[in-house]
């Protein structure tokens, strides 16, 4: 019988070092691209692609998730009170999925976090969804994957091409064959050294994986920068059965660095319906501020 995939699971125990220390007391997954935390997009992205169920896995200094996701009955009274109804149904979006939680006691690498949702997740495939990376697509970056697993009942990772430079920071994979936007993969490599990736194909922070990769991730094998790394666990589940990686479609932006988070902030600004145009403005003002300053400095 075919298996449906109702499951996902965010990992958001990491440290955040990258943005400290405004990541002390606050996790990294709430920091906001404009009014919105970054974990609601991926939360929205798993509920608009027919997740039913997500469990997110928090550490340490990460209690604002949870309250965040809970129902805030007075604050929800007043806008219903005010009759400001919009806002209603944002602070209320999460209701349309159940929301779990479990914590990674020490934060020893993604494919520990996921390794800690086991119980979980039982027999099912399940998804992956990391916080890092926020997709605009047509049709949900995660959707599409799913689609790709009610074919073949396969794991499936999503991929990009990035720039070659940038290869040493990701999960790379190597390519065999492909089909449409499908490859067969001989290899997954966490982080290749500069020059040695098999592709400039990235794994991308989403994920839809069979249950037979828990025993793997069992083993606790600690990979690069001394962590325990999923995309280890993959390359063995590929040694068992087949995991593709698809090409999906859509804008991802990679809000796990500083630069990355800039420039989504910017762009979504900019985009923005209600002060787009006021933002573009105020750019372009600061541009010719530094402009100006900077020829006065010359003169
Ligand atoms: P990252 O490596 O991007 O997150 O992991 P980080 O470790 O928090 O960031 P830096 O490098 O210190 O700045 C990708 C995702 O996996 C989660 C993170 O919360 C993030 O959403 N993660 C990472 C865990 O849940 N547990 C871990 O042990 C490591």
């Amino acid at each position: 019988m075919k298996k449906k995939v109702t499951k996902a699971i965010i990992p958001a125990a990491g440290l955040g070092t990258r943005f400290l220390p405004a990541t002390k007391a606050m996790p990294k997954e709430m920091l906001p691209i404009l009014n919105k935390p970054t974990i609601q997009y991926i939360v929205e992205e798993a509920v608009e692609s027919g997740i039913e169920d997500i469990l997110i896995v928090t550490g340490k200094g990460k209690r604002a998730i949870e309250d965040h996701f809970d129902n805030n009955f007075e604050l929800e009274d007043n806008l219903l009170r005010k009759e400001k109804y919009h806002l209603l149904e944002e602070v209320r979006a999460s209701s349309k999925v159940e929301i779990h939680y479990i914590r990674q006691k020490e934060a020893k690498g993604l494919g520990h976090a996921i390794w800690c949702a086991r119980k979980f997740i039982g027999n099912e495939p399940f998804a992956v969804l990391l916080g890092d990376d926020i997709v605009q697509a047509e049709k949900p970056c995660l959707k599409q994957l799913i689609e790709q697993y009610d074919e073949s009942q396969a794991s499936i990772i999503g991929v990009q091409q990035v720039a070659e430079e940038d290869t040493q920071r990701y999960g790379i994979i190597d390519p065999y064959s492909k089909k449409g936007r499908s490859y067969q993969v001989k290899n997954f490599v966490e982080k290749p050294k500069q020059g040695t990736a098999p592709s400039t194909l990235a794994i991308l922070g989403r994920y839809i994986l069979t249950p037979e990769i828990f025993p793997f991730l069992g083993q606790h094998n600690v990979g690069k920068g001394g962590e325990i790394q999923l995309t280890d666990a993959i390359q063995q589940l590929n040694g068992i059965q087949d995991v593709f990686a698809y090409e999906f479609e859509g804008k991802r932006y990679d809000v796990g660095e500083m630069i990355g988070f800039i420039r989504t902030t910017m762009e979504f600004a900019l985009n923005n319906q209600e002060f787009g145009p006021e933002v573009e403005a105020m750019m372009a003002e600061l541009l010719l501020e530094k402009k100006i300053l900077s020829l006065n400095l010359e003169i």
